[in-house]
């Protein structure tokens, strides 16, 4: 059997990871993991977990390490990532989650990942950021500038609400790319030294993005 395959999606808050990932994981059949999304979860079922996230997130900050490799290492030691594989979206995002997920890895006996560094301005990202808005049922992911949909809407796919995330706001916004360039952007360097960075540009549309990712990881793994 082929092995099951670990893709890690890096790049900057709004560089298009979680509207990628839905793609990828069609493509690949792996599961899609990711740490934003299960600390929203936690956060609207109120659960100890989530009021304690909630407070870094709406401030734009990280949620401390310790709580977020506890959550990721429970995750990736379930058998269906073991058999299908899995997608990273937002995880790791420091130093200390990139070495324990590399310990992880191989205690679960995963491959190493494959890192896809999607790269966009700081510009783009803040526009892209400022008009995002989500399908409070099913997650979607929407752009005012794009659908046209906004806050109160219903979803075309679900007739879910359609909100705007609470750290979409200006202030948190910058917080986050601060953030991201102090804490985040040096795993560029850190899987860069490993050989196993593909750089893609993801500007452009999201079809044209998509071409590019697909191209990049299918010379990495084929398919
Ligand atoms: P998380 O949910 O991971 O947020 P993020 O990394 O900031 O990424 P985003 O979800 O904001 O953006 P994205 O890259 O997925 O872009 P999207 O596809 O939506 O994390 C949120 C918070 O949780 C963190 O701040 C932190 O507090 C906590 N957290 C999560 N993981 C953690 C961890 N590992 N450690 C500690 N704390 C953690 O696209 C954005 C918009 O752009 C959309 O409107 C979309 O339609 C549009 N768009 C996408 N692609 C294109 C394109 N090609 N052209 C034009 N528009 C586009």
């Amino acid at each position: 059997m082929a092995t099951p395959p670990v893709i890690i999606l890096l790049g900057a808050p709004g560089a298009g990871k979680g509207t990628q990932a839905k793609r990828i994981v069609e493509r690949y059949g792996c599961l899609h993991v990711s740490t934003g999304d299960m600390l929203r979860g936690a956060v609207s079922a109120g659960t100890e977990l989530g009021t304690l996230a909630k407070q870094f997130m709406d401030a734009g900050e990280l949620v401390p390490d310790e709580v977020v490799i506890g959550i990721v290492r429970d995750r990736l030691a379930e058998a269906d990532v073991q058999k299908r594989g899995v997608l990273l979206d937002g995880f790791p995002r420091t130093l200390a989650q990139a070495d324990a997920l590399g310990a992880v890895l191989e205690e679960v006996s995963l491959p190493l990942p494959v890192v896809v560094d999607m790269q966009v301005s700081e510009e783009e990202v803040v526009q892209r950021l400022s008009t995002r808005r989500m399908c409070r049922g099913c997650g979607s992911i929407y752009n005012l500038s794009r659908e046209g949909l906004d806050v109160g809407d219903a979803c075309p796919k679900c007739a879910g609400e359609i909100y705007q995330r609470d750290d979409d706001r200006a202030e948190a916004i910058r917080e986050r790319m601060k953030v991201y360039n102090a804490q985040t952007a040096p795993l560029v360097e850190y899987y860069q030294s490993r050989g196993l960075i593909l750089a893609v540009c993801a500007v452009g549309s999201v079809e044209s993005v998509n071409d590019c990712v697909m191209a990049a990881l299918s010379e990495r793994l084929g398919g």
